[in-house]
């Protein structure tokens, strides 16, 4: 058999040594040596699957200034994630075919790696529309306001949730309660948007959707509602690593939503890593004049994309959690949930890889890729790749770019009508 690329030499997570051979943009053969014209030698590297960030914002658009396609995945690749699942609270949001088609366009153009648009639920949206025309899923969908959505009343949701089960979609949700005027500190912050109220609304949500709706929360940042939750169940690198008392009482880098919350309430998050089906970034630039605001009118949100696996594997390295874990979560399970053909070490995979070094670095914000230029991990262990490898191509090795890689994942919508 010949392939177009063989991974010598890769450590497979299970310890195994292996060579695997790729034509095609798939995993052919994984075990003794093939012949290809290019190979790639992967001793003394980790290899794990690419991930799929399931929540990024890529901005663009009028949005530019804070990121773009080009920017946020070339921060997507050089944190090995492969795939990225674009979130619809652009401006103007996605609501209609037209925009989403011009969206995957604009994608395609910029894009270095994977990826999906989600469709926007607001009222009024042609969510058929957008199903037929490729969106991944529907959300995220905002049961509260945040930065660039409107809070749905429940009667409204209801209604959408309806009509996202008829098309046999998925229903990402932002679920949280906000009370309060405009907080101007990070307590005040998660006091205002606190971890009990997002419980409550993660129940309050369950109660709209019709029986057997597939939802999945997005960014859980408390045990309790992780525990409420009857869906699938995202978490977010900044919940899990960061709290608010790391951070001066008034730090807008800080603030996002759902909040930081305090230390004990970190810590017990991972208390449920179990349960946790996804990590996700929820990768949210803003710019640092944006940032450079008074608290109460400084925008929510932190990026991430870039810091998400290389902060996990740091915790790997350090014992906290297994490499099975990381690759399940960040990998397997968000395929699995969207319906993207899986990354991973058996023949018929997707063959996106990201190989990793033993090194514990520093995360320094100025080495990262991101437009918006600055990261609240700063000072972190993390390991990043130094080669990554999309459908079968180098598209990253030791902080050069290869060749772009923007392929785009359809949801079921898509596929169903297509393959007709
Ligand atoms: O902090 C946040 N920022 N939370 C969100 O839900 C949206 C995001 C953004 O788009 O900036």
């Amino acid at each position: 058999m010949n392939a177009d690329i063989v991974l010598r030499n890769v450590r497979l997570p299970s310890g195994r040594e292996a060579d695997i051979a790729i034509s095609d943009g798939v995993v052919r053969h994984v075990g003794a040596p093939v012949h290809a014209d290019e190979t790639i030698d992967c001793s003394g590297y980790t290899c794990l699957p690419g991930a799929v960030d399931m929540h990024v914002h890529m901005r663009g658009g009028v949005q530019a200034g804070k990121e773009g396609w080009r920017t946020g995945t070339a921060s997507a690749v050089a944190g090995g994630v492969t795939v990225v699942v674009d979130q619809p609270n652009t401006v103007p949001p996605i609501t209609t075919p037209e925009i989403l088609a011009a969206r995957i366009r604009e994608a395609e153009s910029e894009a270095l790696c994977g990826f999906a648009v989600n469709a926007g639920v607001v009222a009024g949206a042609d969510l058929a529309g957008m199903w037929s025309a490729g969106a991944m899923a529907f959300g995220e969908t905002f049961a509260a306001p945040s930065s660039y959505g409107e809070g749905l009343d429940p009667e409204t949701l209801r209604e959408l949730f309806c009509r996202i089960q008829a098309l046999g979609g998925l229903a990402t949700v932002h679920a949280e309660e906000v009370s309060g005027t405009a907080p101007r500190t990070l307590a005040d912050h998660d006091s205002a948007r606190s971890g009990a109220g997002e419980a409550r609304a993660v129940q309050a949500v369950q109660a709209l959707a019709p029986a057997g709706m597939r939802l999945h929360f997005c960014h859980l940042s408390t045990a309790a509602s992780v525990r409420a939750a009857r869906g699938t169940v995202e978490a977010t690198p900044h919940h899990l690593f960061l709290s608010h008392e790391m951070f001066d009482e008034d730090e807008t880098h800080a603030r996002v939503n759902p909040p930081l919350r305090d230390e004990r309430t970190r810590r017990d998050l991972w208390s449920c890593w179990d349960m946790i089906d996804v990590v996700a970034s929820d990768h949210a630039p803003h710019t640092l004049q944006e940032k450079a605001l008074p608290f109460d009118t400084a925008p929510s949100g932190i990026p991430g994309v870039e810091t998400m696996v290389p902060l996990l594997m740091a915790a790997v390295h350090r014992g906290e959690i297994t490499l099975s874990s990381v690759i399940e979560k960040t990998s397997w399970r968000p395929a699995e949930i969207l319906g993207i053909p899986r990354a991973g070490f058996e023949p018929g995979d997707r063959a996106d890889f990201a190989l990793y070094p033993d090194e514990v670095v520093r995360i320094d914000p100025s080495a990262l890729h991101s437009k918006c230029g600055w990261s609240p991990f700063e000072g972190f262990g993390a390991i990043f790749p130094e080669v990554v490898i999309i459908r079968g191509t180098q598209a990253y090795a030791h902080g050069e770019y290869g060749e772009a890689c923007p392929i785009w994942y359809p949801g079921k919508g898509f596929s169903s009508l297509n393959n007709k």
